[in-house]
């Protein structure tokens, strides 16, 4: 038989070696998350998928499951914690959904609603980072980026073209594009490396295509976020 731990009383199954996050996903059970990916190792930066074990808090993304742990996530405490954190995502940058190519196909968006926001409830921070539209087929954001670093862990382990990379610190750390003209044109970036296809918020668009999917057929429109578990992977057909 193999190995359990209980997440919110329910046993979960997992391999030696599984995160908690990777176990409960694979179970079928959500865990708020936007810097996990089920294709690359942990980031551990957004710390939506905090999760209490034995009483103390840690990020599930990061954590090795152990048989016989009793793990909390879908508790009040924990869901106010978590919609406190996108608040701050939220006034971070300038996310202005309803202007946005992504609305309806945004991770971020899609967790917001998941976990109620209903207002920002901080002060915006209104950043004004120059857009990058110097590549033929695709534009940068600047301005939505959470630093998943999805796109830096996609173009660096998969595509090996490190076109990405997170620079500055504190308040002032920001997605970079690694050339000398800090402009993806000037990069070997392609329509066809995983990382033009990682984000999931609306930093890395490709340029045409956006509003081209009716509101009702968006990928959150049909699925909330706590269907869609594995929704950094190319969409599913239903
Ligand atoms: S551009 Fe997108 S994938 Fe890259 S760090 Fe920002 S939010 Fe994450
Ligand atoms: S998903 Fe665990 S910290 Fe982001």
């Amino acid at each position: 038989m193999s190995k359990t731990f209980t997440l919110d009383g329910k046993e979960i199954p997992f391999e030696d070696g599984q995160t908690v996050i990777q176990a409960a996903l694979d179970a079928g059970a959500y865990i708020p998350h936007l810097c996990h990916h089920p294709e690359f190792p942990p980031s551990g930066s957004c710390k939506l998928c905090t999760v209490k074990i034995d009483g103390r808090q840690t990020a599930s993304c990061t954590r090795r499951a152990e048989a016989g742990m009793t793990v909390e996530s879908d508790t009040q405490e924990l869901n106010d914690e978590r919609r406190s954190l996108t608040q701050m995502l939220f006034v971070e940058g300038n996310h202005f959904c309803p202007s946005c190519e992504k609305s309806g196909d945004c991770q971020l968006q899609a967790t917001a609603y998941q976990l109620h926001m209903l207002t920002p409830h901080y002060d915006h921070f209104f950043p004004n980072r120059p857009v990058d539209a110097s590549h033929p087929d695709y534009l940068l954001e600047f301005n939505r980026c959470i630093l998943c670093s999805l796109c830096v862990r996609a173009s660096r382990d998969v595509d090996g073209k490190n076109v990405f990379a997170l620079g500055g610190r504190g308040i002032g750390t920001h997605l970079t594009v690694n050339a000398a003209s800090h402009r993806l044109a000037d990069t070997d970036f392609s329509a066809d490396d995983m990382a033009a296809k990682v984000c999931p918020v609306g930093v890395i668009l490709k340029k045409r295509v956006g509003f081209a999917v009716p509101i009702g057929q968006r990928t959150f429109d049909k699925k909330p976020a706590a269907d869609y578990v594995d929704s950094r992977l190319p969409a599913k057909e239903d």
